[in-house]
């Protein structure tokens, strides 16, 4: 029977494992780096099955996983732990003939796993490249993930989109930008790539706590025009942007013409059934079909209780169309929802 690593946001695997036991009963799972990582077996659903379930509705909290085909101790000393390492990546040559291939090693923090992620994968290449397949860092046909947990190393290849990211673990890295507002810009980057949403495509927005504007520059610089609502200063490098309109208010106290916006996004730091009033009260400024991206804080105990009792308080004016807990949220995870016609 196949099984998998799994990885999510510190703090959060119990949650991913709790998803994945309520979508298959007879799943088995233990955690490897606690709150983080864990391995688990389908119970009798066929490998191809539970990916191609996974991949269609996306659990909320599991980040990334990679099926396990090889293990090895960790106790046999650094040329042991390459030995079992090479002859994996020996034994994958006729998979990854004449295909892309990244290698993505990682390990948890109490692993004595005697390598650094480059070392580990220079390890792996000359096999992998005497097989004939071509290396590269990201955008392949295939990843080779090694994950070291305290005493064993794990192995497996796969396609990178039945590993539900093709960052190491979910692990997603953008460029630091010198001239960045805040790092919660990342979360709207995150969100735009892994929801497939381009912002660009969008002309109007309305942005609700967006100060100091990360979230608003980013929209800018998708050619936007943006509505900022924030009773906090913007950031100076903002001010007197032409495309945008600072409203220093409340949020739950503006109101616009029906259908000014096509895109609401709102990453405001309060209660998030506050927010779902606020965010659903102003439904009506939204065009149909709108699209709006927000952040669901889980500040109450219960996240999955909280994320399904929300779903059905934001289902009554908009269609649910993703729920994903990225890689840049914390103690939240981002919603995307359409305006309903
Ligand atoms: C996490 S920050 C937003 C960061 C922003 N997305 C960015 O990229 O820079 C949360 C913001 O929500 C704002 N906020 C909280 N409650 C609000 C409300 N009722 N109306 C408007 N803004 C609110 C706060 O003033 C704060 O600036």
């Amino acid at each position: 029977m196949m099984e998998f690593i799994g990885t999510a946001n510190p703090g959060f695997a119990p949650y991913a494992m709790d998803e994945l036991r309520r979508r298959f009963p007879a799943l088995t799972v233990s955690g490897l780096a606690p709150g983080e990582t864990f391995r688990f077996a389908a119970g009798g659903r066929p490998e191809r099955e539970l990916i191609a379930e996974l991949r269609r509705d996306e659990p909320v909290f599991l980040r990334h996983l990679f099926p396990i085909e090889a293990e090895a101790g960790l106790d046999g000393g650094p040329d042991a732990v390459a030995d079992a390492m090479i002859r994996f990546a020996a034994s994958c040559a006729n998979r990854v003939r004449g295909k892309t291939v990244a290698v993505q090693v990682r390990k948890s923090q109490d692993s004595p796993f005697p390598f650094g992620s480059a070392e580990g994968r220079d390890l792996m290449v000359p096999a992998l490249t005497e097989a004939g397949a071509g290396i590269a860092p990201r955008g392949t046909d295939l990843i080779l993930s090694v994950y070291a947990s305290k005493k064993t190393l794990y192995m497996g290849l796969s396609a990178p989109e039945d590993n539900l990211s093709d960052w190491p673990g979910g692990a997603v890295r953008f460029r630091r930008d010198d001239g960045l507002i805040s790092r919660a810009a990342f979360k709207l980057l995150e969100a735009e790539q892994a929801f497939g949403l381009p912002l660009s495509r969008f002309t109007n927005a309305l942005d609700l706590g967006a100060a100091p504007g990360g979230w608003t520059s980013v929209l800018l610089e998708r050619g936007l025009k943006v509505t900022a609502v924030d009773p906090a200063e913007m950031a100076d490098s903002l001010k007197g942007h032409p495309r945008l309109r600072h409203l220093r208010r409340n949020a739950a106290e503006v109101d616009f013409a029906p259908g000014s916006f096509d895109l609401l996004v709102c990453d405001m730091s309060w209660d998030p059934y506050h927010t779902c009033r606020i965010v659903s009260n102003l439904a009506p400024a939204l065009s149909a079909g709108a699209s709006a991206l927000i952040t669901l804080k889980l500040m109450h105990r219960k996240p999955l209780q909280t994320i399904s009792a929300l779903k059905a308080e934001y289902g009554k004016a908009f269609e649910i169309v993703r729920i994903k807990q990225l890689f840049h949220n914390r103690e939240e995870v981002t919603m995307w929802v359409r305006r309903k016609a």
